[in-house]
């Protein structure tokens, strides 16, 4: 069952590992990649009582010394005050650290790119072994190398590209996930099919029920049918970045139905909606400006929209305010000159970039999904 992706990036190469049970080799993981004997682990009070134990364990049988350091759980935490407060405890208590010792992020999106920050700014930079316990944090944020903290002035406004020596994905860990978080994922998932890969579309249509099966207060996924689905998404991420490591061309194609969708979740606060659930009704919306354009049959996005309505996604939202949708997007760090740039499906599988939005068309797109 055990997945393994390439991540080819020359000398800043890495293996994304993908199985049940992997957070017990973590230790003989860090030994055979780095060689290390201190190992610090950053996490959230969430994650912490799941696995933190466990990690330790393993990092202790392979002999190699570790310690946690754990910060309150939450996007609210991904800023420089909490990085301020790891580096404390990183630099001024504990066993020494040097150049030698590996970080290990252990959690989701946040923790993985915290963990990944003080890795990058630590002595100047420490490796770091990225352990993602979300579905989310697995197709996305743990693979390429960004890392970085919000700011008040927006989101990841503050970060260094730093790749990891490898991640361990391990698919038990994503069982205690809410229904909620793990749909949050699979919206991620949908959008890597749309950029690059139809027959992934294909697979989430016909495993969408199997994806969401609940037993109790466990997911209780087909583990065969989610380590496929994590290769497949991690494979189309690797591609992406493997092309374009720094984001200065294809990687932005990631960012489909991030421009509106980051919008949206400005609007209505981050703590209102989730980032899946902004990003699905950003791919909506995409879709409606892409359809307007002639570039993309409606038809697809028909389909598109009706997956994401069996993940339970939302494809409607209602009380937003077209204008403000718009005056967030002229802000955003990605916007280049105040010019809105959006990525549009040109077909499925197949977007591309375009810097000639217009406040009508987003405005337009924005009143398709009131509801
Ligand atoms: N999450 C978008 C990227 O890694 O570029």
């Amino acid at each position: 069952m055990e997945q393994k992706i390439h991540v080819a990036l020359g000398e800043r190469s890495y293996d994304v590992r993908i199985a049940p049970g992997l957070i017990d080799q973590i230790g003989s993981s860090v030994a055979e990649l780095t060689g290390a004997k201190q190992v610090v682990v950053i996490t959230d009070s969430n994650v912490a009582p799941l696995y933190a134990a466990r990690v330790t364990e393993s990092l202790a049988a392979a002999g190699v010394v570790s310690r946690v350091l754990e910060f309150p759980a939450g996007e609210p935490s991904k800023n420089f005050a909490t990085v301020s407060d790891l580096l404390d405890e990183l630099l001024g208590s504990g066993e020494p650290i040097d150049r030698g010792t590996v970080i290990v992020p252990l959690g989701g999106g946040v923790a993985g790119d915290m963990g990944g920050f003080v890795a990058g700014v630590a002595l100047r930079g420490l490796r770091f072994l990225q352990c993602p316990t979300s579905l989310l944090a697995v197709v996305d944020s743990s693979v390429g190398g960004k890392t970085g903290v919000d700011h008040a002035a927006g989101k990841n406004l503050i970060g260094v590209f730093h790749q990891p020596v490898g991640v361990l994905s391990d698919i038990e860990s994503l069982r205690t996930l809410s229904i909620e978080e793990l749909r949050n994922g699979l919206g991620e998932c949908v959008k890597h099919a749309v950029i690059r890969d139809a027959t992934l579309l294909d697979f989430i249509e016909t495993n969408a029920e199997t994806l969401q099966r609940v037993d109790g207060e466990k997911l209780a996924f087909d583990s065969d049918v989610m380590c496929e689905l994590l290769a497949k998404n991690v494979a189309i991420k690797a591609q992406v970045v493997r092309t374009d490591e720094r984001e200065s061309g294809v990687r932005a194609h990631l960012n489909y139905g991030h421009t509106i969708g980051h919008a949206i979740e400005t609007f209505v606060g981050y703590a209102n909606i989730r980032h899946g659930e902004a990003v699905s009704l950003g791919m909506v919306t995409a879709n409606h400006i892409a359809v307007a354009r002639e570039l993309f049959a409606p038809a697809v996005a028909d389909r598109i929209a009706n997956l994401l309505q069996s993940l339970n996604l939302p494809t409607t939202c209602g009380s937003l305010d077209a204008v403000k949708i718009w005056d967030i997007m002229k802000h955003d760090k990605k916007a280049r000159g105040g010019q809105v740039r959006m990525v549009l499906p040109t077909g499925l599988g197949e977007v591309d970039i375009y810097d000639d939005i217009t406040e009508q068309e987003v405005g337009e797109a924005v009143e398709s999904i009131d509801g």
